[in-house]
């Protein structure tokens, strides 16, 4: 039996976020240099896209670009963000047929101009889409995110418009880039690396993580739906005894 029939439809978690790692080790690997790694991953992400809208995930979150990534060698940076671009024309239309909604989080305004305005494009174009939500993680980080928030909440207690003790977990998660949508309830990273670096602290805090042995470029639907299919398998307890668990969902 594939791993998609075994996916309960009822249980498809609403939220999945992913680290696509892996790209310069497979490349490598096939004695290429990393930017053809970065290329042949792009349809590893067609196929999570495609995989995440046909059993109903409401939100994919994609880590493409963290602040530390700026630290690579320029003609990788500038590989990358000219590939960002290119996809992103080129997908736009299929963006739009299948109803996907494309956004992003991050610090997009440090981001060279025509990827700016590639995104911007595709934003545009998807806006009205009510299907699948995929936010592209571009210049992310969380510990940015939550540094910025901080700042905006400390802005609006200085000028009196909030209250300290009006401040809890709800009205801190406004301020954040992923306030709009639900916390992640799945976070896959592939590669083998068994680490968040720096992807979503505050979102992934009960979130299940599934490590995937495969270089991002390998990666395809078939393993996306194995990840689901192990999420579900899980035991998501948030701080219950199992016993509990079962006499609640008696
Ligand atoms: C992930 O693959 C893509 C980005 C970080 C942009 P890597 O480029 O990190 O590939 P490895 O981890 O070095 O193999
Ligand atoms: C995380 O991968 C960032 C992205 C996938 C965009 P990295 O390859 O940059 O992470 P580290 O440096 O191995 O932790
Ligand atoms: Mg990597």
């Amino acid at each position: 039996m594939s791993a998609k029939d075994q996916i309960q439809k009822e249980k498809v978690p609403h939220h999945v976020a992913v680290i696509m790692d892996g790209n310069g080790r497979w490349a490598s690997l096939m004695g290429k240099p990393r930017v053809f790694g970065h290329q042949n991953g792009v349809q590893s992400v067609r196929e999570v896209v495609e995989g995440a809208g046909e059993i109903g995930v409401e939100y994919l979150t994609l880590y493409a670009f963290s602040t530390e990534n700026w630290k690579r060698p320029a003609y990788e940076v500038n590989a990358l963000m000219t590939l960002l671009v290119q996809t992103i024309r080129k997908e736009i239309k299929s963006l739009v047929e299948n109803n996907v909604k494309l956004l992003s989080i991050g610090d997009v305004s440090k981001l060279p101009s025509k990827s700016r305005k590639a995104l911007e494009e595709a934003q545009k174009a998807t806006a009205e889409n009510k299907g699948l939500t995929v936010i592209l993680a571009l210049n992310y980080s969380a510990k940015w995110d939550i540094t910025r928030a901080t700042a905006k909440v400390a802005e609006l207690a200085q000028k009196g418009e909030l209250e300290p003790k009006e401040i809890n977990e709800d009205t801190f998660r406004s301020f954040l880039s992923t306030a709009d949508f639900p916390d992640v309830e799945l976070m896959i990273r592939t590669s083998g690396e068994k680490r968040i670096s720096n992807f979503l602290l505050w979102e992934l805090a009960y979130a299940e993580l599934s490590f995937c042995a495969k270089y991002w470029p390998e990666f395809r639907k078939e393993d996306f739906f194995k990840a689901i299919v192990e999420f579900q398998n899980r035991e998501r307890r948030f701080g219950l005894t199992g016993e509990q668990l079962k006499t609640l969902s008696g």
